[in-house]
C-alpha cells in the first residue's frame, strides 16, 4: 500500500504542480513506484510539466463514474517505467464527492509505493478533496509573506483532517520579490518539518515549458535538490540545521498576524 501524499500550499502560484512533477519523478529514480495524480478539478495542468499533455484519453471522473478501466485512464511515462500520471477533469463545473474521491485514491494506492496528489490552490472544496485523500501532506510555500500566512492557515485546516505532521518545501526561495523573508523566519512561523528548498531557476521554467522534469538531470542544482527532497521522504529525514527549531511549540497563526498587524514581523 501506498503512502498517500497531498502536495498543497493555501496561496496559488508557489509551485505545488512543479514539486509533485519532480518529487514524483524523484522517487521514481529512486526506484520507487510512483502515481500523480492531479486533483485541481478544473484547471488540471500537472500533465504539462511531466510532458504527457498529447496522451490524455481519460480523466479519474471517467474511472469514478465507470466510463473506463484504471489501465486506461492510468498514463505510463516512457522515461521511467515505475511512474504514472492520472489525469483530472479540465472541465470547470467538476466537484467530485470526497468520499468517492478518497476511496478511489485508496484502490489506486495498493499498486504502488507512493501516491502523490497535486491540490489546488485555495481551501475550498478542491483543497478538502486533496487533503482527505491523503495521509501525509507536503506544504509548499515561497518566502513571501502572504503564502506563508496561507501555509499557516492551511497547517491549522490540516490539523483535523491528518494525523501525520506536515512537512515543508520552500520553493522559490531566493525570490528577490519585496517583503520575503529568511528561511530561519519562516520557520519560526510555521515551525514543522523542513525537508527541502529550492531556488528560484530559470532551468525550472525551461523544464516546464519542455515537459522535462529537472529531476531527471541530478547534474543542474534544482534537480539534485529534487532528488535530495525524495531522498528525505523516503528516509523519513528533515533539513538538519532546522531539526531543532521544529521541535518548538507550534505557536500559529496569532503571533504571526499580530506581528503583521503591529508592524512587528520577522522579516529580514
Ligand atoms: N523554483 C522555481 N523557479 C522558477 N520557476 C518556478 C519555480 N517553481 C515553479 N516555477 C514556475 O512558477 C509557475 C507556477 O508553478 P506551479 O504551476 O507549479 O504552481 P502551483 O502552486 O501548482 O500553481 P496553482 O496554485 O495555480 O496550481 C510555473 O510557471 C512554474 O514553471
Ligand atoms: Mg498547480
Amino acid at each position: 500500500m501506498a503512502r498517500v501524499i497531498c502536495i498543497t500550499s493555501g496561496k496559488g502560484g508557489v509551485g505545488k504542480t512543479t514539486v509533485t512533477a519532480n518529487l514524483g519523478t524523484s522517487l521514481a529514480c529512486l526506484g520507487q513506484k510512483v502515481c500523480l495524480i492531479d486533483a485541481d478539478f478544473g484547471l488540471r495542468n500537472l500533465d504539462f510539466p511531466l510532458g504527457l499533455s498529447s496522451r490524455l484519453n481519460y480523466d479519474i471522473s471517467d474511472f469514478m463514474a465507470g466510463r473506463c478501466g484504471l489501465h486506461q485512464v492510468t498514463i505510463q511515462d516512457k522515461r521511467l517505467s515505475n511512474l504514472s500520471f492520472i489525469s483530472c477533469s479540465g472541465s470547470a463545473d467538476h466537484d467530485e464527492d470526497p468520499g468517492l474521491f478518497r476511496d478511489v485514491v485508496h484502490f489506486i494506492a495498493q499498486d504502488y509505493d507512493y501516491v502523490l496528489i497535486d491540490s489546488p490552490a485555495g481551501i475550498e472544496n478542491g483543497f478538502r478533496n486533496a487533503v482527505y485523500a491523503a495521509d501525509e501532506a507536503i506544504i509548499v510555500t515561497t518566502p513571501n509573506r502572504t503564502a506563508i500566512q496561507d501555509a499557516d492557515r492551511v497547517i491549522g485546516l490540516m490539523s483535523d483532517m491528518i494525523d501525520a505532521p506536515p512537512q515543508l518545501i520552500v520553493n522559490m526561495a531566493d525570490d528577490p520579490a519585496d517583503r520575503v523573508l529568511k528561511l530561519e523566519d519562516i520557520m519560526n512561523i510555521l515551525n514543522i518539518g523542513l525537508i527541502g528548498v529550492i531556488h528560484m531557476d530559470m532551468d525550472i521554467m525551461r523544464s516546464v515549458a519542455k515537459g522535462i522534469p529537472i529531476a531527471l538531470d541530478p547534474e543542474l542544482e534544482s534537480g539534485r535538490r529534487f532528488r535530495h527532497i525524495a531522498h528525505n521522504v523516503v528516509q523519513n529525514e528533515q533539513e538538519y540545521v532546522f531539526a531543532e527549531k521544529t521541535k518548538k511549540k507550534r505557536n500559529r497563526l496569532f503571533s504571526f498576524s499580530k506581528g503583521l498587524r503591529w508592524g512587528q514581523s520577522n522579516s529580514v
